[in-house]
């Protein structure tokens, strides 16, 4: 349904429809407005500014020292170019543990600055407190557990969660307490397919599954990895479906080339002066 032409916003409403109907929910992350533009124009149905922006777009080696004014101003340029999809603002590192008043003002500078619909925090724990906080202030918050790459050091590096069954069970545990403080949906990273599949028994909130088997409600990847532009080692769970990256590098090769060769810019590339005009230049320079 649209007014115009326009695509009409989706809601939560319509990812728990989705849920309750079998349709799988699909997520990509963005972090720039030309690329919100594509998802949007893709149907993807949230697009979440994640803080892997640190790694993908900022040169970081980890998420961890990503800042709010970083974050903002990314998430601000992809709510530009978005138009359908649900906006997820990822909250950094160090901006909403300390405590609840931190958490909900965090949150609400993502919806009042930066336009979020929704806003995600990573872990169980003393974060199932910050989430219950931020619901209560009225902004619908996404948990995200098993692998937490926040705290990536304290689980032992990137590697997947929940492999035993008392790992498992904590798992488990963090998803339960997330959907009791009131979140929307749960992202769930990096876990054995069999322990979704558990979770999808017990939770009724939409998961969003990445390296969490197809049993999840909707999956999401990084945009980086999906297309083919992070040129580091990809996760297990990436699958790319473009190599931008070579493209990438192919096209500035050539435009090398052609300029070093003499060939870009070709005339059609510039622009004319009416031959009167130029001889009438050439009369004024004369002329000084
Ligand atoms: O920051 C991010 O991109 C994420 C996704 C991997 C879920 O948290």
């Amino acid at each position: 349904m649209s007014v115009a032409g326009v695509p009409r916003p989706l809601t939560l409403g319509d990812l728990a429809a989705k849920k309750d109907a079998g349709e799988p929910i699909v997520m990509v992350t963005a972090y720039d407005h030309p690329s919100a533009q594509i998802a949007d124009e893709a149907g993807v149905d949230m697009v979440l500014v994640g803080d892997s922006a640190a790694m993908t777009v900022l040169g970081y080696s980890s998420t961890v020292p990503v800042t709010m004014d970083e974050m903002l101003m990314l998430t601000r340029a992809v709510r530009r170019g978005l138009t359908r999809a649900l906006l997820v603002g990822d909250l950094p590192f160090g901006s909403y543990e300390a405590s609840d008043s931190l958490a909900v003002q965090t949150a609400q500078r993502f919806v009042k600055e930066a336009g979020c619909d929704l806003v995600k925090l990573e872990r169980g724990g003393t974060t199932v407190d910050r989430a219950r906080a931020i619901v209560a202030a009225g902004i619908p918050v996404v948990g995200h557990v098993g692998l937490t790459p926040q705290s990536a050091t304290a689980l032992g590096g990137y590697r997947a969660q929940g492999r035993t069954a008392d790992a498992a069970l904590a798992v488990i545990d963090d998803a339960l307490a997330l959907q009791d403080a009131g979140c929307s949906l749960i992202v769930l990273e990096a876990i054995p397919s069999e322990v979704t599949s558990l979770l999808q028994e017990r939770l009724t909130i939409p998961t969003i599954g990445i390296g969490a088997g197809a049993d999840a409600d909707g999956q999401v990847l990084v945009w980086h990895d999906l297309l083919g532009i992070y040129g580091g080692p990809a996760a297990k769970f990436v699958k790319r479906y473009a190599d931008v990256r070579a493209a990438s590098e192919a096209g500035v090769a050539e435009y090398a080339r052609e300029v070093r060769s003499g060939k870009y810019p070709a005339p059609e590339h510039g622009y004319g002066m009416p031959a009167d005009e130029v001889a009438k230049l050439k009369e004024l320079l004369a002329g000084r």
